[in-house]
């Protein structure tokens, strides 16, 4: 295929030619939008990094995921951010906690929405470490139960399914039995099994109030040199039976989601991470690039790479670009 007997812009020059051969489709079903849950009611504290974000209380949250429905987005995620925070992450499984509670209403209100929570201990210890820690260590095993007690208790609050977003080893399967030994084995584990030890969170960390207050997280999350330890990582996962596996970030680590693609047959999500939003946001406020163009230039180019499903802060203006009703 050699110019001038083949020319690639014969099959450029006008719109539905181009249709014709587009390979990727961005749709409103790969949309995932997380929301961030404080205690109280008519609380909407905007998060400054985050435009268009904010920390809601349940009345506000149940609106939130009304307006995702109605934009077509099949799920959402739900963050907790509690009011007491304490050295056992006690309020990450209490039954009245927010998450908890969260769902409940949420599940109480509104139909027809897959609701994902996070479960992690980081916005509820003191120390806002994901695990336990003991003599400054960040133990993992210690950690196992209290994860697996806090998805068993999203699920019993009405959880559709549970994220694990901790990076602890063996974590999966401990939540899987704790799952399955109450009867919740058709609830699915969405893990977070390729998570790096990324900057690209520092909003989020605003948002969620869940920074690490010594140290950081590289002994549990994943660093960002390494591509062959993803494999390892999900793999493990996989064995686990997690039910969904993800990439996290998403627009720095396209190859590794491409690569998980190639190898996992599971389902595989991106989680296009706040730092990613907020880059966007900064340039489109200042007049630097067009956000709304970039934005879905950015979420093809995560499902290009292999993503099914992309958790991301531009859900509803995706989909209101993609025509949602
Ligand atoms: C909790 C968690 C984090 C994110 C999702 N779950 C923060 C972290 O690991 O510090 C980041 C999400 C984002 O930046 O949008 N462990």
């Amino acid at each position: 295929m050699l110019f001038p007997d083949y020319r690639p812009r014969r099959l450029r020059q006008n719109e539905n030619f181009r249709r014709m051969i587009r390979e990727t489709r961005l749709s409103v079903d790969d949309l995932i939008l997380p929301l961030f849950a404080v205690e109280g009611k008519g609380v909407k504290d905007a998060i400054p990094s985050m435009p268009g974000h904010y920390q809601l209380s349940a009345d506000h949250i149940v609106k939130e995921v009304k307006v995702a429905r109605d934009l077509g987005i099949p799920a959402v995620m739900l963050f907790g951010i509690p009011d007491k925070k304490d050295a056992l992450a006690t309020s990450a499984y209490a039954e009245d906690g927010i998450v908890q509670k969260t769902v409940k209403t949420v599940k109480d209100k509104v139909a027809d929405v897959v609701v994902i929570t996070d479960v992690c201990l980081c916005e509820y210890t003191d120390h806002g470490h994901c695990g336990m820690v003991e003599d400054g260590t960040i133990v993992n095993d210690e950690t196992l139960e209290l994860l697996a007690r806090t998805a068993l208790s999203h699920a019993r609050a009405g959880a559709d399914m549970v994220a694990p977003s901790d990076m602890m080893d063996g974590r999966v399967s401990e939540i899987r039995e704790a799952l399955d030994d109450n009867g919740f084995e058709m609830t699915p584990i969405m893990s977070y099994a390729a998570k790096y030890c990324s900057a690209f969170y520092y909003p989020f960390r605003q948002a969620a109030e869940s920074a690490p207050k010594f140290g950081d997280r590289r002994t549990y999350q994943m660093d960002p040199a390494n591509s062959l330890e993803a494999i390892r990582e999900v793999s493990m996962d996989v064995e686990e039976a997690a039910d969904i596996i993800m990439v996290k970030p998403a627009m720095a680590y396209l190859d590794i989601i491409f690569r998980v693609r190639e190898e996992i047959d599971l389902p595989v999500a991106a989680y296009n991470v706040s730092g990613e939003f907020a880059m966007i946001k900064a340039a489109d406020k200042l007049g630097w690039l067009d956000g709304n163009k970039v934005m879905m230039e950015s979420l093809m180019a995560i499902k290009r790479a292999g993503a099914d499903m992309i958790l991301t802060y531009f859900a509803k203006e995706a989909a209101k670009e993609l025509g949602g009703s």
